[in-house]
């Protein structure tokens, strides 16, 4: 039994070492541009003031990220920052491409199915996002998520009339 689970592990692996080789570019930017929306959306409203809600914490901008998520995202700054400047981590959540660049660093740094559907979407990046990369399993405050769960829902049926629009014409 223990041998069947490493074997499964071990092709688990293989299989998804050679997806990251085939679409290294996917990957590169996890995150759908519809993905990030809902982020934000459940976030901040997607408010773009630049803000930070914490003093001590600092969570700022309007994916509302902590200084800790933009250190494991990579440090990344905006124009003619250095990543150790005092006002960098700042400055990187409060632009909108930065912070969205730090997600994507984020997610692809952390991708993991935090749900357990077997597949690893929106839903697992906006456990992730919320919850931290080693708590996404748990409970998720019940604001985000129906806030979250509208912004997704409303894409899926802008999607549908969008499709009913086609097969009509
Ligand atoms: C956006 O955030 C700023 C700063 O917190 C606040 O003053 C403003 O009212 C907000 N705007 C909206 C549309 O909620």
């Amino acid at each position: 039994m223990q041998m069947l689970w490493s074997l499964g592990l071990c092709l688990a692996c293989l299989v998804w070492l050679s997806l990251v080789h085939g679409q290294g570019h996917v990957l590169d930017k996890p995150v759908t541009e519809k993905c990030l929306t809902c982020l934000c959306e459940a976030m901040s409203g997607c408010n773009a003031t630049a803000v930070c809600i914490s003093n001590e914490k600092g969570i700022c901008g309007l994916f509302r990220i902590t200084w800790a998520y933009w250190v494991d995202a990579g440090k990344l700054t905006i124009e003619d920052d250095e990543p150790d400047s005092e006002n960098a981590f700042i400055n990187c959540a409060n632009d909108a491409h930065c912070a969205a660049d730090s997600v994507q660093n984020y997610m692809k740094k952390f991708n993991q199915d935090c749900n357990d559907d077997g597949e690893m979407d929106c839903h697992d990046y906006a456990r992730i996002h919320r919850l931290g990369a080693y708590g996404c399993h748990g409970e998720m405050p019940y604001k985000f998520q129906s806030t979250f769960e509208d912004c997704i829902d409303n894409f899926a049926q802008l999607e549908k009339d969008e499709q009913l629009r086609k097969d009509d014409s």
